[in-house]
């Protein structure tokens, strides 16, 4: 009896864990996107880690590095708006099958017109 509560504390212990790891995020919540003349974009990276799950749907574009998009459009690795088109291409597809996404047009992302 005695053994049977043990391996079942230890079965909740790991599971407990686990789901706390699973939920933890990575990085920080909302961070600030240049958009160069166009503006910062406020870019909320949590709330898409949970929504799209797999994290390389866009860091397969770019690595899981801070600053890494102007970096690369600096040293030519990027195209001009090719993240952001990536960006709206999703936004657009699930919009499309009627799914709650980001937004569309413009002025959603860009603070200046
Ligand atoms: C919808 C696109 C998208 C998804 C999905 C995504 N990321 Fe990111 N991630 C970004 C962008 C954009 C940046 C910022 C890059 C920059 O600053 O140039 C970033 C930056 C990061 C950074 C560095 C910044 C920081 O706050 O530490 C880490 C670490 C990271 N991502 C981890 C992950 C992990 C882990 C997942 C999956 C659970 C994930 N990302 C899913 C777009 C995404
Ligand atoms: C979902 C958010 C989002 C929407 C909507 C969006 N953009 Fe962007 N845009 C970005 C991001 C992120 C960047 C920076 C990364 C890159 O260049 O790919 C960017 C970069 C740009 C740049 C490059 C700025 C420069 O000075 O080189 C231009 C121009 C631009 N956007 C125009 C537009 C226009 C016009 C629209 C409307 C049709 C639009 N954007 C809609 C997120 C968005
Ligand atoms: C693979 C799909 C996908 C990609 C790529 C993607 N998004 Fe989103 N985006 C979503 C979904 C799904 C939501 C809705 C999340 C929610 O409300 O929980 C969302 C919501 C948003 C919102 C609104 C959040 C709110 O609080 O209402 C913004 C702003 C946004 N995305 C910007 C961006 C930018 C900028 C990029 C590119 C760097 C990007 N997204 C790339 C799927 C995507």
């Amino acid at each position: 009896m005695k053994k049977t509560a043990m391996v079942f504390l230890i079965l909740l212990l790991v599971l407990i864990l686990h789901s706390a790891s699973a939920n933890e995020k990575v990085g920080k919540e909302v961070i600030e996107l240049s958009g160069r003349d166009k503006g910062n974009i406020a870019f909320p990276h949590e709330k898409h880690q949970k929504a799209v799950k797999d994290c390389m749907i866009c860091h397969s574009l770019f690595p899981k590095k801070m600053g890494v998009i102007s970096d690369m459009i600096t040293d030519g690795k990027l195209q001009d708006k090719q993240v952001m088109n990536q960006c709206l291409a999703c936004h657009r597809d699930m919009k499309n099958t009627g799914e709650k996404t980001g937004p569309t047009s413009c002025l959603q992302c860009h603070k200046k017109p």
